[in-house]
């Protein structure tokens, strides 16, 4: 894996939402490649955020970058058009939330975005046999979801492994993300177990403050640095 091949992306749920684009635009200006964005329904997961309104806006706003929509959602089906139509670029969706999965991966395709399923720390693998063509993400979700800064479980770390076995055997171009306590400390160790694009929430916007921009670069160096 070369420093190119790894892809971060700040988790907006930890963003000041009353600037969120001018807090979207800083954080890819101090090098974030993608925009993790994080819909929660107050049904699948014990909070609510934010839906397909707020991609479209940061598309006007002139958010080019890549948008990585994690659907914390039950069902899914229904808002997948919706958010393929706001601009969003990735779409996952947690195996558990969706009655068909096939047809939720091929929807999202079908839509003309990229498609992924999401595991929860206590969900098993097997959602993947028979789908590995129809994924271009796989996002192990290393806290269970519904909140940011929780701290990360270190379990994932043997899970990642054996989802980057998987992959490595299926031959298929897919993305390895991972969501959840992800902070300086541990990035390495993340990436040496198998992950490419790593969630990271509060650990990059919890370091900015509305005049001092320059903090998400630090952060975004430190993180660099450490899968050099
Ligand atoms: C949790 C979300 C995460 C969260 C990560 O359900 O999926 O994306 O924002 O936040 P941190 O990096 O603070 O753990
Ligand atoms: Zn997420």
């Amino acid at each position: 894996m070369t420093m190119t091949d790894y892809l971060i992306a700040p988790s907006i749920l930890s963003a000041d939402f009353a600037r969120l684009g001018e807090e979207v635009a800083n954080v890819l200006t101090a090098g974030a490649d993608i925009v993790h964005f994080d819909v929660m329904d107050n049904h699948y997961v014990p909070n609510l955020t934010i839906g397909p309104l707020v991609c479209e806006a940061l598309r006007k706003y002139g958010v080019t970058a890549p948008i990585d929509v994690h659907l914390m959602v039950k069902p899914v089906d229904r808002i997948i058009p919706d958010f393929a139509a706001a601009g969003a670029t990735y779409i996952t969706f947690h195996p558990e939330a969706s009655e068909h999965i096939d047809r939720s991966l091929s929807l999202i395709r079908e839509q003309g975005c990229k498609s992924g399923l999401v595991f929860n720390p206590a969900t098993p693998l097997h959602y993947l046999d028979y789908v590995m063509d129809k994924v271009d993400m796989i996002l192990l979700m290393s806290v269970n979801p519904g909140f940011g800064g929780q701290k990360f479980l270190t379990s994932s770390l043997a899970k990642l492994r054996e989802v980057r076995q998987r992959i490595n055997e299926s031959g298929h171009n897919i993305r390895l993300e991972i969501d959840g306590g992800v902070k300086i400390d541990n990035i390495r160790a993340i990436a040496e177990a198998g992950a490419d694009t790593f969630v990271a929430g509060s650990a990059i916007f919890s370091a900015g403050r509305p005049t001092d921009q320059n903090r998400y670069d630090t952060v975004l160096k430190a993180l660099r640095a450490e899968l050099a």
